[in-house]
């Protein structure tokens, strides 16, 4: 099997993201949606981002490589009662099935970065996109001292070094990749821009609760962990990442409110 399929169908990625609903919504507010604008939102998963963009009006296709994930989106979409939301299965480096121009904006946030080659995942949004259309992405930055990038850091110390070739996601959080990226797409550098932005994970637990749910459910944490237990190293990786999660909480009671910083990039095709 694709081993990026294999990853995110894995675990459980829908129990992450119950903890993203609402900065999922806030983000979608700031994307000027309009009634009937046509979006597809890549990686969509299960769709923190799809639905509030179909709520807005748009007729929306999610798109993601775990059959898992699209399920559970279009479970979610059809308990809303959205008719405009439909979730399919597709690979960001090649979406075969889907039209050149097609969509007036193309959303993927913390899912095309997750894709391999992207240098085909570019092209691939600039090919869908409609002259005059927009691309937006959310990437998380590399050696950034908020959440996501520093659990990132800390399991690649416990994993095995990635088979040679292996592209790290994160480099869709550096400014010059991206341009370099889009650039090989064809779009021209004054057509890209960037912005740093605030994700908030929140969820009514404590933050250790919250790092179970990656330990049991995130596929790239799995991995970290199942590594980790082969060298007698997993009460190591879990004791750093426990200090990790709580000292990023910022809430007073017993729940969970961790902010994190993410880049983010807009292309006008
Ligand atoms: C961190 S999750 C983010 C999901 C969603 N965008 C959100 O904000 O909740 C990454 C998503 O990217 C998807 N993904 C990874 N590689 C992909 C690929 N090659 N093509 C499409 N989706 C992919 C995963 O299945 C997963 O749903």
């Amino acid at each position: 099997m694709n081993p990026n399929k294999a990853l995110w169908e894995k675990g459980d990625f829908t129990q992450l993201a119950e903890t993203m609903r609402e900065s999922g919504a806030a983000l979608v507010d700031k994307l000027g949606i309009k009634k009937d604008m046509r979006v597809l939102d890549l990686g969509c998963g299960d769709g923190t981002t799809a639905i509030p963009e179909a709520k807005l009006g748009a007729t929306v296709i999610g798109v993601d490589i775990a059959r898992n994930l699209v399920e559970a989106g279009n479970r979610r979409a059809k308990a809303e009662g959205l008719t405009n939301c439909t979730f399919q299965e597709g690979d960001a480096t090649d979406l075969q099935e889907v039209p050149d121009q097609a969509f007036d904006l193309v959303v993927s946030i913390f899912g095309a970065m997750f894709a391999p080659k992207p240098f085909d995942v570019a092209k691939e949004m600039v090919r869908i996109t409609r002259p005059g259309g927009r691309i937006v992405m959310g990437n998380w930055i590399p050696g950034d001292p908020t959440l996501v990038a520093q659990i990132l850091r800390i399991s690649s110390a416990y994993t095995p070094p990635p088979p040679e070739g292996f592209v790290s996601p994160m480099l869709w959080g550096v400014e010059d990749h991206v341009m370099e990226r889009f650039g090989g797409a064809g779009v021209a550098k004054e057509n890209i821009s960037f912005e740093r932005d605030t994700f908030t994970f929140s969820a009514p637990y404590p933050p250790s609760v919250f790092l179970d749910k990656f330990r049991n459910y995130y596929g790239p944490t799995m991995n970290a962990f199942e590594a980790a237990e082969k060298n007698g190293k997993a009460t190591d990786l879990q004791n750093e990442l426990e200090a990790l999660f709580t000292s990023q909480n910022q809430s007073a009671d017993n729940s969970t409110s961790i902010p994190a910083t993410y880049l983010r990039v807009t292309v006008q095709c």
